[in-house]
């Protein structure tokens, strides 16, 4: 397993359109371990392959508690089969949107049906911050940041004050 690079914003390559992986092979499991040690490594409890620069249909994701062991989920080409129409709002973040939290309403509840580690065929309901998790995480596959869903005003104060902390951290030395 390996750590990898997290693209933060702005970066174009975040906004790409993930494409639909076609086996769940020993590649695509290496992909997803080096996945869900790089979001443990940073830490965090979701991230999609395109984080990484990898424009796949995968997502990791891990909602343990701090005292709980380990619980790891993978999720490859999942689809929303159903989403509920009373909505909930979590304080959202991103590791691709260092050090940002906002408030982001959607769907309460919503049914995922993807493919697991195995490549088995598997659906799963979701509510609380599983629901929200998954849907944070469905948009990174279609080019979609949480800041997306905020009001123009509010996205573009946060892009400046992500230009500037990229640029003051490349002014740093080695
Ligand atoms: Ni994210």
């Amino acid at each position: 397993m390996a750590i990898r690079d997290i693209i933060t914003a702005p970066d174009p390559r975040l906004k790409e359109v993930s494409k639909p992986v076609d086996k769940v092979d020993d590649a695509l499991r290496r992909l997803m371990d080096d996945m869900l040690e790089t979001m443990y490594a940073a830490p965090g409890i979701g991230l999609a392959a395109i984080q990484i620069g990898v424009p796949k249909q995968v997502i990791v994701m891990d909602l343990a508690g701090e005292d709980e062991k380990p619980a790891p989920r993978y999720f490859v080409n999942p689809e929303l089969l159903w989403v509920s129409d009373e909505l909930a709002t979590y304080e959202e973040g991103c590791l691709s949107v260092p050090e940002f939290y906002e408030d982001v309403a959607r769907p309460a509840r919503c049914r995922v049906r993807y493919l697991d580690y195995q490549g088995e065929i598997r659906e799963q309901d979701c509510e609380g911050l599983l629901a929200t998790c998954i849907q944070h995480e469905m948009d990174h596959l279609k080019g979609v940041l949480f800041i997306d869903h905020l009001s123009k005003l509010k996205r573009s104060i946060m892009l400046k004050k992500l230009v500037k902390a990229k640029k003051s951290q490349e002014k740093e030395p080695a």
